[in-house]
């Protein structure tokens, strides 16, 4: 009860200062939101995604994940709740239209070194990778049953760009990041706490060069999320962030003659905001 009382609030004062496309000036943000929320071209890997989805759905048998971070209130002491491949695919995988927003970042930004924490059954990284093949993508799941289907999942869309790391963040992500040596995107999509968001997020900065993406997912999950959010784009080195209150994405490009920060809704969201009073 509190925590919805605490998340209608924060939706509240999100929806109070955000713009829909229209009132976006900066040209980087305008073309990219544009094209994430806008364009309605279709592609085959979405529905060759989407079908994957409707598949795990399906998928009933209970099976116990080990959960490293702190994605959900219902694990025990030990870390360990009973799932099934239906009820990962319904609350941990991207959704449809994030998954093709997602899809058509990478296809504007072409991102080549991609970074995922936090892979589950492989959706995000299924877009990522049908949108700019060209691109090297890593991603790191902690639990074996997952990974292992996530893998599958790989194995039968023939996706050789992407590279599954079955482990805990906290053991691998320094020897990762050595070994790509930039990041171009990440998506940060696991262990959502303040502290260990935080330690990510200043983990991957020194990897990233003036065009690079961060993506954090769930940052109104938690006061704790919202806190790092609130530092991660108050940090020196972000020059624009923009915020669809579930997901939050950082820019470190220098052409914005000063910090640029939108909470973006939908058109239909705010309908008034048309543009002609600008
Ligand atoms: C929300 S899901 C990821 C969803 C996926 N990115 C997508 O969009 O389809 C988060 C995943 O992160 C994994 N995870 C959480 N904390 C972790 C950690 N410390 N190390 C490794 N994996 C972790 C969980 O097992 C879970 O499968």
């Amino acid at each position: 009860m509190k925590a919805n009382l605490q998340m209608l609030g924060a939706f509240m004062s999100f929806y109070l200062k955000s713009v829909n496309i229209y009132k976006v000036h900066t040209p980087f943000c305008f073309e990219l939101l544009s094209e994430m929320y806008d364009d309605s071209k279709n592609y085959y890997a979405f529905e060759e995604i989407e079908q994957l989805r409707k598949t795990l759905l399906q998928i009933d048998t209970p099976f116990q994940q080990i959960d490293l971070g702190a994605g959900s209130r219902q694990k025990n002491q030990n870390g360990i709740r009973q799932v099934s491949l239906r009820s990962i695919t319904n609350n941990a995988a991207i959704s449809a239209i994030q998954g093709r927003q997602l899809f058509r970042l990478c296809h504007k930004l072409r991102p080549t070194k991609i970074l995922e924490l936090g892979s589950s059954v492989g959706i995000a990284s299924l877009y990522m990778s049908a949108a700019f093949p060209e691109a090297q993508i890593v991603t790191i799941e902690g639990d074996p049953k997952i990974a292992q289907i996530a893998k599958a999942n790989f194995d039968q869309f023939r996706r050789k760009n992407i590279q599954l790391v079955n482990a805990n963040f906290d053991k691998v992500l320094d020897d990762i990041l050595v070994k790509m040596q930039t990041v171009d995107l990440a998506l940060i999509d696991g262990n959502h706490t303040k502290e260990a968001t935080l330690r990510y997020f200043h983990e991957i900065l020194e990897f990233c060069n003036e065009g690079s993406v961060l993506i954090f997912d769930d940052i109104n999950w938690s006061t704790g999320m919202q806190e790092a959010w609130k530092e991660i784009k108050l940090h020196p080195r972000v020059t624009a962030s923009i915020s669809n209150f579930y997901k939050g994405y950082i820019f470190f490009r220098t052409a914005f003659k000063e910090p640029v920060h939108i909470n973006f809704v939908p058109k239909s969201w705010k309908p008034w905001q048309m543009g002609f009073f600008n």
